[in-house]
């Protein structure tokens, strides 16, 4: 794990070892191939940011109580779930620095291992009659799922612009941030502006989140996933869109051909990440996720200065400046 996360986790790090109790219990299968699978799973774990913001958001709301564990296991199941099945989505072998599930076991597995964990998190909650939190997470599956429904429905198209990406990005990943903090918020306090407030710095970080990555599948670095993925899968994310929207209709024609036609032509790709770089596609949505980190962090203004707040600002920096 890299330091920077390391000490950012400092004041919740006794909180963090009980989640991954919940967390790897709940991953327990008799079934002999999920076990091997999970246990797979369980060897390289990602950056848990979403637990993290659980429990930070019920400690700077009032407290952790044992329904912010719940809460923090369910989010990083589900998260788990859904890397699992956007692997099969996006076709992508590799996660996390190794062979994803469906490169390993092929996609039929990855779908089922996907649903398994997702009904893990939903029983574990069922279990302890978490029905709010049932409720708050619920609704980010259904967003998720529409969110990479409209991506896809964009990428046969090719028709998106600003606004319709920044949608695609706030249902498909925001709206998770909005349940992690919603969910620490709700364990924490019954005060409906500090869930509110909680709410909205979820959903602008969730953005951020998002174009971070989506910067990191035109970068040069390795990431421990695939990069340029998106192109190969028409994925216009918010650098070539801008890029798009300034070019000439003729240079706009010939980007939009390299993405429909030719998007596993390494030269032509390789040409137009460079025309993006050129042009200023990089830069402007790097501006764009800062402007959206600054309002997260307007957001945050409202609670009283502690060690989970701190904390939580430094989360936001990592976000944006992250190496994975
Ligand atoms: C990846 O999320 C999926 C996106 C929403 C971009 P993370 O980058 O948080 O994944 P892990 O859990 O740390 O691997
Ligand atoms: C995030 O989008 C998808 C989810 C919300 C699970 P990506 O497809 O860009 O995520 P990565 O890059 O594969 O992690
Ligand atoms: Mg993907
Ligand atoms: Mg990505």
């Amino acid at each position: 794990m890299s330091e920077t996360l390391k000490a950012i986790q400092t004041p919740i790090a006794e909180e963090l070892v009980h989640f991954d109790k919940y967390f790897k219990s709940a991953m327990k299968s008799d079934v002999a191939l999920l076990d091997r699978i999970t246990r797979y799973l369980l060897k390289r774990k990602g950056k848990q940011l979403r637990p993290m913001l659980v429990l930070f958001s019920a400690d700077i709301c009032g407290g952790i109580t044992p329904s912010t564990y719940r809460g923090a296991a369910l989010v990083e199941l589900l998260h788990t779930a859904t890397l699992i099945h956007d692997d099969v989505v996006d076709d992508a072998d590799e996660r996390r620095g190794i062979f994803s599930i469906n490169a390993l076991w092929k996609n039929k597995i990855a779908v089922l291992v996907g649903d398994f964990l997702l009904s893990r998190g939903m029983l574990m909650a069922l279990e302890h009659d978490d029905y709010q939190l049932l409720k708050i997470v619920s609704r980010a599956v259904k967003l998720m799922s529409e969110g990479e429904l409209l991506q896809m429905d964009k990428a046969r198209k090719l028709n998106i612009d600003e606004a319709v990406y920044l949608d695609i990005i706030r249902q498909k990943t925001a709206s998770l941030f909005v349940s992690c903090c919603e969910t620490g918020a709700t364990s924490a306090t019954d005060d409906p502006q500090k869930i509110q407030w909680m709410r909205t710095f979820g959903e602008k970080l969730g953005i951020a989140f998002q174009i971070k990555d989506d910067l990191f599948d035109y970068g040069q670095e390795d990431v421990g996933k695939p990069r340029a993925i998106d192109i190969k899968e028409k994925k216009l994310t918010l650098p070539l869109i801008h890029i798009l929207n300034k070019a000439s209709w003729a240079e706009r024609r010939k980007l939009i051909n390299i993405v429909k036609n030719h998007n596993t032509d390494r030269k032509k790709v390789q040409y137009l990440i460079d025309y993006v770089y050129a042009h200023g596609g990089i830069d402007y949505s790097t501006q764009v996720m800062y402007a959206y980190l600054r309002e997260a962090e307007e957001v945050l203004n409202n609670f009283e200065d502690s060690p989970s707040k701190t904390a939580l600002l430094e989360l936001m920096q990592y976000a944006v400046k992250r190496k994975k």
